[in-house]
């Protein structure tokens, strides 16, 4: 999950197992306790009919990384699928902080989910039901090795989700059908397209390079706009990068000189192969280089 190793600066490699505080906190409705005691409802709204939204945010040397951009994000995501926010952004944030405080690992991330809460099964709204909020640490990965230096592989498939893929809501039986298929496909991201047009991948947001000039789909109903893609474009711009949202087609992903996928537990990964070919030279490229570095020290100002 985490691009530690030859992607970033530090050369130590995180595992979960290596932890000194063994026992695993988590946050459910007021109260943090142990992973092993935590239980919810099977009548919970969100495992009966995946009626919720989540968000995964990464912590680096113990701050939570964008949390604004995060708690932002998940605004929208329960305002477009109608459930009142049960916190405010203060009160957010000092939940996940606590919890942040009693996982003391310095790189994870934490989830959080959200969901419209406990009722008798019926496809209406309940009346009167307090949301389940729950959250986790989520133990920092590494990459397989060598992935920085050889790039992943990525396969082309039709986006078969549905249209309001700008919210980001557990129901993601879609995304794991496709991110599968590349897996026994021997891929590791599946690309999507959708009516003619490169939407973002099963779990990540793309990034393309042509003609020296970074490339992104704008943002819109048929991608989650990424925290990672954001900062993607304001570190870009800000460094005198071009980088452009737009519409990309399939035929330009294909001719692409670099190909990225962005996401908050994987950071900037390069495409070295796409549909069985070779991205450009077939290796990472000078661009993408540029870019994890502006990455990383972004985060080490961050996070200091
Ligand atoms: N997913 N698009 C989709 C469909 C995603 O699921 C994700 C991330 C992204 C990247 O968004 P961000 O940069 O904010 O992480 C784009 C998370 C990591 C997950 O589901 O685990």
């Amino acid at each position: 999950m985490w691009p530690k190793g030859d992607c970033s600066s530090a050369s130590a490699t995180k595992s979960c197992c290596g932890s000194s505080n063994p026992v695993t906190i988590v946050y459910l409705n007021g109260h943090y306790l142990p992973l092993e005691e935590a239980a919810i409802s099977p009548l919970d709204r969100g495992f009966l009919f995946a009626d919720g939204v989540y968000e995964v945010i990464p912590v680096y040397n113990g701050h939570l990384f964008r949390l604004a951009q995060h708690l932002q994000r998940l605004e929208t995501s329960l305002a477009g699928i109608r459930l009142p926010s049960p916190h405010d952004s203060e009160e957010w944030r000092l939940l996940l902080t606590e919890l942040v405080r009693r996982n003391p690992t310095p790189d994870q991330a934490v989830y959080l989910q959200v969901t419209r809460g406990v009722a008798q099964r019926d496809h209406g709204f309940p009346a009167r039901t307090q949301p389940t909020v729950f959250a986790m640490p989520l133990p920092a990965k590494s990459l397989p090795d060598g992935v920085c230096r050889k790039g992943v592989a990525a396969i082309t498939l039709e986006d078969s989700r549905w249209r309001h893929c700008h919210l980001k809501t557990i129901a993601l039986l879609p995304n794991i059908l496709l991110r599968q298929e590349a897996l026994e496909r021997g891929a590791d991201e599946a690309i999507l397209i959708r009516n003619g047009m490169v939407t973002e991948g099963a779990a990540s947001n793309v990034f393309l390079v042509q003609d020296g000039r970074i490339l992104t789909p704008a943002k819109g109903p048929w991608l989650l706009p990424g925290i990672t893609r954001d900062l993607i474009v304001e570190l870009g711009r800000r460094h005198g990068l071009q980088v452009h949202e737009d519409t990309i087609t399939p035929a330009q992903l294909a001719g692409a000189e670099e190909i990225w996928l962005s996401s908050s537990t994987r950071e900037i990964l390069p495409v070295t192969r796409l549909d069985g070919r070779p991205v450009g030279g077939g290796i990472p490229g000078p661009l993408w280089r540029r870019m994890c570095q502006l990455y990383q020290a972004y985060k080490a100002e961050y996070a200091p």
